[in-house]
């Protein structure tokens, strides 16, 4: 047998393989026409992870005993949702025992903290482990309640998913809160992945309806499922649809066979309120241009537009200065728009406030002219819209959420966290004063926090609040 026979049945071999595979890609592509296979690798919601979940019992998955009401949520087309209402840590702390069920203090924890309505991605179940790690960071460290969903046909839930049955899911457990007494103000609409394109539909939603929420957080979002098929990496390797680009008109197909959008950029501009994105850079499932471009969309209708020259050819020296002044334009007033931090091994924050109104710039109407024009408020609608976006070192896909650093952007942002007496830092104290000292007079320090209404470690949930305590609660 000489060693080029060999070669070219390897050759061979390997041709085989190659054709082989095409052939299943091409199956698997013409099945991902068909809608129920579309939809199975969509929403990947016959993975019920955790395996034989007991919802009825949270504490196995890593929350405190009793914090958690296990419940179900109807929508308005008689579908049964599985739920998780998680109790804030201060309100927990300060129940007299944990060995009943939660559930006659929703009310109260409602009212005495602010609440994230939680929206997880594809595939598993809320009680999926990097979720619960969502769950205990957010209520321990940043005091809130959390309200996390199962979508129709995930986990508990009757049903099976579709792009407006999520949304209608979504609606409902915001009117779940609403009815179960919490102020829509104190809600904070929060998705994670394909979570996002139904919390900016929720969001866009309410704010045509003109019905009040604290704001909505993106993480690791898409800007629409057909950018994202372009872009996506199945188990953050593969690339799904991508070789298809290559061949004329077959991403096309891909696009009219798409029945579940969640697009994402298109409801941008319905979206009011506070809006926070979050990214990582090393997130190999969504690239973080994703996050990228939905950020530019909201500023977009900020900045002035720049006219390309349609033709290179003919363009003359005065068109080509003009086009030049425009980018100049453009870029110039994205800076004074935009806010930026850089955060040291953390990564960098942009953000720009958007006061609505319009303004002339060359003889283009554009809008939010006012603030930036005036270098402050005035004229124009109240401010309409606030967006901040965090493109992170860390966090990969699915953990952006319990990085600390984001947790303390978010707290901030949305006003979350416990207000602290400030410190002398130690090294700008006065030589013998040690900062033990300046923090020694701590009937000081306890006053500034109980009187900003937040909450201390010492007296639990602060004064002032109509919390009747639990005793009154039961006997009422
Ligand atoms: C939901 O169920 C109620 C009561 O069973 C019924 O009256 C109503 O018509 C149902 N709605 C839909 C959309 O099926
Ligand atoms: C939680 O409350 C229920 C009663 O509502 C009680 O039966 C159960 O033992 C409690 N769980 C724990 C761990 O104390």
């Amino acid at each position: 047998m000489s060693s080029s026979s060999t070669g070219l049945r390897i050759l061979a071999n390997a041709r085989t393989a190659l054709a082989v595979a095409g052939g299943i890609y091409a199956v698997a592509l013409g099945l991902m026409a068909v809608p129920y296979f579309q939809s199975h690798a969509l929403y990947l919601n016959a993975i019920r992870l955790p395996f034989f979940a007991d919802f009825d019992a949270p504490e196995r998955y890593g929350l405190a005993l009793n914090k958690t009401f296990n419940f179900k949520i109807q929508t308005v087309d008689n579908e049964t949702l599985g739920a998780w209402f998680i109790l804030s840590e201060s309100f927990y702390q300060s129940l007299p025992s944990h060995d009943t069920t939660p559930k006659p203090y929703i009310e109260h924890a409602l009212r005495q903290r602010k609440t994230i309505l939680f929206f997880h991605g594809n595939a598993a179940t809320r009680a999926f482990k990097a979720r619960i790690q969502h769950y205990s960071a957010f209520s321990s460290r940043l005091n809130v309640n959390v309200l996390a969903v199962d979508y129709r046909g995930f986990a508990d839930s009757t049903g099976s998913p579709s792009e407006d049955g999520l949304v209608r899911d979504a609606r409902a457990a915001y009117e779940w809160l609403i009815s179960s007494g919490a102020r829509g103000e104190d809600i904070i609409i929060m998705g994670h992945s394909l979570g996002t394109g139904v919390s900016a539909r929720l969001a866009a939603q309410l704010s045509r309806e003109e019905l009040p929420y604290r704001g909505v957080v993106l993480m690791s979002p898409f800007s629409s499922i057909t950018q994202l098929l372009k872009t996506y990496n199945m188990l953050g390797m593969i690339p799904l649809i991508k070789p298809l680009t290559i061949i004329p008109y077959a991403f096309n197909f891909v696009t009219w066979a798409l029945i579940h959008k969640f697009d994402t950029l298109s409801v941008i501009p319905q979206i009011k309120g506070k809006v926070l994105i979050a990214h990582a850079e090393n997130d190999w499932d969504i690239p973080y241009t994703h996050s990228e471009i939905l950020f530019n969309a909201f500023l977009d209708p900020l900045l002035p537009s720049v006219d390309i020259p349609s033709d290179l050819v003919s363009t003359t020296k005065e068109d080509w200065s003009a086009f030049t002044a425009q980018i100049a334009a453009r870029k110039a007033q994205r800076e004074n728009i935009v806010t930026t931090t850089r955060m040291a091994n953390f990564g960098v924050m942009e953000e720009f406030v958007d006061r609505g109104g319009e303004t002339t710039v060359g003889g283009e109407r554009i809008r939010g002219g006012e603030y930036w024009a005036a270098g402050q408020p005035g004229g124009g609608s109240p401010r309409e819209r606030e967006v901040i976006f965090v493109k992170m070192l860390e966090g990969n896909h699915d953990y952006v959420g319990v990085q600390e650093g984001l947790q303390d952007i978010i707290g901030q942002k949305f006003g979350l966290l416990p207000s602290v007496p400030s410190l002398t830092p130690p090294d700008s104290a006065a030589p013998g004063n040690s900062p033990e000292v300046d923090v020694g007079g701590s009937a000081t320090s306890e006053a500034a926090t109980s009187e900003a209404g937040g909450w201390s470690p010492t007296t639990g949930i602060s004064a002032g609040a109509d919390w009747p305590g639990p005793v009154a609660k039961i006997v009422g």
